[in-house]
């Protein structure tokens, strides 16, 4: 098995390389990254010499690059997490989401069938999207994987897009995907724009902790490595044409998150309950702000027997321990000194 995982350096895509290098030693692992501001090669420093392991750089928008890796490598299947992923930078620039997330998923798309056009059936195409194609819910309901889709963020209009390009290669070309619609991830390796991360990082230096409006729009939690885990599931025994929704059944308003964050980072770094909660401060809300996702999963728990392995209280101390432990990681991101790393480990040798 040659497997290219797109976008394997960010967040999500470097627990799912880890999974895969380390469960699956018979499988090529090539991990194709643009290293974006959100691509961080720290993230994969303890498996980078692994004999199963290929790092590329190059962008999924560049159709020539594409054109000749997979000459070269001849991929068996693709994961694709590459993207911009950040909802309020989509607000400030929606044209990149819509070249990363849309033009490069199209790129990837037809240079995949091009060369799997032989013997199409014996290779897949796993796309990783997002529960916010569905767009907002209000107090009741969750998203299934009938909801029809509302994206309403640049971000999230973007992914939508990239949900329909896959499904119309599949029905007009018969290119074997899969396509899974995740919600809130969380854990070790996030980049501190996102909301636990940022809150964990302002917490520990004592800074201003910013909630969007009110603190009342709810999120449902997953810690990132049971998103990894559905994801090997998915890709081993999901149905090919298929949709599965993951999420954590673990809605949380936002201001009450923070508040048990800062109650439990208060236990952990010694200080006065209460302390870390007066550094919660109200500010602008986001444009457009979608007031609850929650996901059911049941699709994914009934047929293929994923469940989550961890509490939100077991995932959510991991995560403190993890950013308190890792200093020089949040150092190195913080001051953009993680974006050097690749000409150290890479270029020099
Ligand atoms: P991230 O922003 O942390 O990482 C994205 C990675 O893609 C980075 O390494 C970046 O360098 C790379 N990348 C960006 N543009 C590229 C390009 N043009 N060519 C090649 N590489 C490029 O994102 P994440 O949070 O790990 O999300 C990964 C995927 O999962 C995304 O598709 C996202 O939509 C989806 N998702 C994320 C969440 C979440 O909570 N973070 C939830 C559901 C789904
Ligand atoms: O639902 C899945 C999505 O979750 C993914 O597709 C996205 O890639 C990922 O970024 C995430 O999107 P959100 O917008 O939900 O995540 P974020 O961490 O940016 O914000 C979570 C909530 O917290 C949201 O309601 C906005 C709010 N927020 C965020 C930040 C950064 C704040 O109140 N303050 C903040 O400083």
């Amino acid at each position: 098995m040659k497997l290219l995982i797109t976008g394997g350096a960010g967040f999500i895509g470097s627990h799912v390389v880890r999974l895969f290098v380390t469960r699956y030693p018979n499988y090529q692992i090539y991990n194709l990254d643009k290293l974006t501001y959100a691509g961080n090669l720290e993230n994969l420093s303890d498996i980078e010499s692994k004999d199963n392991y290929t790092f590329l750089k190059g962008d999924i928008t560049d159709a020539a690059y594409l054109e000749e890796i997979f000459a070269n490598y001849k991929f068996d299947s693709v994961i694709h997490l590459a993207a911009e992923s950040h909802v309020d930078r989509s607000i400030t620039d929606p044209l990149a989401f819509v070249q990363t997330n849309v033009i490069g998923t199209v790129n990837l798309l037809h240079t995949a069938k091009k060369h799997w056009a032989d013997d199409l059936e014996k290779h897949l195409f796993y796309h990783i999207s997002t529960d916010e194609v569905y767009g907002s819910l209000g107090e009741d309901g969750l998203f299934t994987e009938e909801t029809p889709y509302d994206p309403r963020s640049p971000y999230s209009a973007s992914k939508a897009s990239s949900d329909h390009f896959v499904r119309a290669w599949y029905h007009t070309y018969g290119l074997p995907i899969k396509i899974s619609n995740c919600s809130n991830n969380y854990g070790p390796n996030h980049f501190p724009e996102k909301l636990i991360p940022l809150a964990i990082n302002n917490i520990k230096n004592e800074r201003p902790v910013p909630v969007y409006g009110k603190g009342e729009n709810v999120r449902d939690w997953l810690y990132v490595l049971d998103h990894a885990r559905a994801i090997d599931v998915i890709f081993h025994e999901g149905k090919v044409g298929d949709t599965y929704n993951i999420g954590g059944i673990n809605e949380w308003k936002n201001l009450d998150l923070i508040e048990l964050l800062c109650d439990v980072m208060d236990e952990k770094l010694g200080r006065l309950k209460g302390h870390s909660r007066t550094l919660i401060t109200f500010v602008k809300d986001r444009a457009g702000h979608d007031l609850r996702y929650a996901i059911d999963s049941s699709k994914l728990v009934n047929e293929l027997g994923w469940k989550p392995s961890v509490t939100f209280e077991e995932g959510l101390s991991k995560t403190v321990d993890w950013y308190l432990q890792n200093t020089e990681w949040l150092e190195h991101v913080t001051s953009g000194n993680y974006q050097h790393y690749y000409q150290e480990q890479y270029e020099r040798r």
